[in-house]
């Protein structure tokens, strides 16, 4: 199952020749020549094209959010891909660049707009030398430019910004603001990007995915796009499967497979535990391995990490707080200081100090964390934890003292341990005792 990376959707490989010899870039003149935008964000809404980035809201319907008129307006690619376990992305960018350029001009004329910006992030500054190579191929061929494919008065060009490393930048509006050379820090909503993105312009901001399947819809039609997947997710997805399997990779599979399919192609059938959506998702048990991946069941922006029988659970999840903690841009309270308190208490239980009361307070701070936070890192980042409460409790409670109340963190004697050795003083029986 390769609808969007098949030799077909690109050529067999980045050069422009033999995408154009697949066929590449015929969509785009036929839309430019024969469509209008209004038409071609129709076709797209038909097909109902969920975006790739993880939320799922309907290009089309986004597209069509932007307001009509002739000022200014951009086009940004989420090229950020910072999710833990998300690499699906680059391998699109390395391998199909042609497909994400074409989605970008056609989107680019379904909402006005004269400049796309791809949006890279740092770690992949690699790829920047290859992708200006390939757009410079396509300027030369007028694919880019004043006058695309003879349509009078379409202007579209592409520039490339790199990340300077922050996940929270893969957030939409803080990713117009590192665009613009600002510090990449998410804005207050409203206004949206769709009325005061880049510049205070109209802005849509698309995964590449997202781009590289309107590029197929309008090749193809939106029928031949909604015989692919279920009827709330149409279409195929991109995965990226890693961890404890033997064939760890990019797949692309239509909406609606199951853990279990996956599990099966990606040879990690043995599996006690798989994350899916990365650590802003949820982690499911064994007994779970029949739900399927999708917007109404696993929705993922791509990432699925697969843990092994010998895997603990306790550090998959301490690693993923470490990364909200340090991630955390550190704007909002809840955020910034909560997911240290949570970390705190999971290591707590982690040593053998916790109670049940400690659980009822990570739920509680969990869920305040989420509600309280301002944007879609903080919203999530409680979920490590929350997820494997919910469907690992028995390691849990193995860990607690469940017939006890309340366990202090602090522990008088290991504290002072070192200076009583060093002085070679004897705690007092009362000191000593207290725990
Ligand atoms: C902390 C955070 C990181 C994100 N990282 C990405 C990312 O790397 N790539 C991406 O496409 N969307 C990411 N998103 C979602 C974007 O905000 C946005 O919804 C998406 O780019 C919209 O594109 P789509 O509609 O085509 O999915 C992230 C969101 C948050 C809150
Ligand atoms: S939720 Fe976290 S990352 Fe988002 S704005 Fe608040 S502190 Fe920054």
């Amino acid at each position: 199952m390769d609808e969007l990376l098949s030799p077909d959707a690109a050529g067999e490989s980045w050069r422009l020749a033999g995408y154009e010899a697949r066929g590449g870039y015929a969509q785009a003149r036929r839309a430019l020549t024969e469509m209008s935008p209004a038409a071609v964000r129709d076709e797209v809404r038909r097909a109902s094209l969920r975006g790739r980035g993880g939320a799922g809201f309907p290009a089309g319907v986004k597209w069509g959010f932007v307001p009509e008129g002739d000022g200014p307006r951009y086009l940004c690619v989420n090229a950020d891909e910072g999710e833990p376990g998300t690499f699906k992305d680059r391998v699109i960018l390395t391998e199909r660049p042609h497909l994400l350029f074409e989605g970008m001009a056609l989107a680019g004329y379904a909402i006005g707009a004269s400049e796309g910006i791809l949006y890279l992030r740092a770690e992949y500054a690699y790829l920047k030398p290859h992708l200006e190579k390939v757009l410079d191929g396509l300027r030369k061929k007028k694919w880019l430019g004043r006058t695309i494919a003879g349509k009078r008065g379409f202007t579209f060009d592409i520039e490339i910004k790199l990340g300077a490393g922050a996940y929270v930048c893969g957030e939409e509006s803080a990713l117009i603001e590192s665009a613009q050379g600002n510090r990449g820090e998410p804005r207050d909503r409203p206004p949206f990007p769709v009325q005061n993105g880049y510049l205070g312009k109209p802005t849509t901001v698309n995964n590449v995915e997202t781009l590289c399947a309107a590029a197929r819809i309008l090749a193809k039609g939106a029928d031949w796009f909604k015989a692919f997947g279920t009827p709330r997710s149409a279409g195929t997805k991109v995965l990226s499967v890693s961890g404890d399997c033997q064939k760890p990779g990019v797949f692309e599979v239509p909406f609606g497979l199951s853990i279990t399919e996956l599990l099966t192609m990606a040879g990690g059938s043995d599996a006690r535990a798989v994350q899916v959506g990365g650590p802003s998702g949820t982690c499911i048990p064994r007994a779970q391995f029949d739900r399927k991946i999708g917007f109404e069941d696993l929705a993922t922006g791509g990432s699925i990490i697969v843990f092994g029988p010998d895997r603990d659970l306790f550090e998959v999840v301490h690693n993923f707080m470490d990364f909200f903690c340090e991630e955390s841009c550190g704007w909002c309270t809840p955020c910034r200081a909560g997911n240290v308190l949570l970390r705190r208490k999971l290591e707590k239980i982690m040593q053998g100090k916790g109670t049940v009361r400690d659980l009822d307070e990570i739920e509680a701070w969990g869920k305040t964390i989420k509600a309280m936070s301002r944007c879609g890192l903080g919203q999530t980042s409680p979920n490590p934890i929350l997820t494997t409460l919910q469907n690992f409790r028995e390691m849990y409670m193995a860990k607690i003292h469940a017939d006890q109340a309340f366990i202090p963190e602090f522990d008088l004697k290991e504290a002072v341990g070192d200076a009583v050795a060093v002085t070679g003083q004897k705690l007092h029986a009362a000191e000593s005792d207290h725990e």
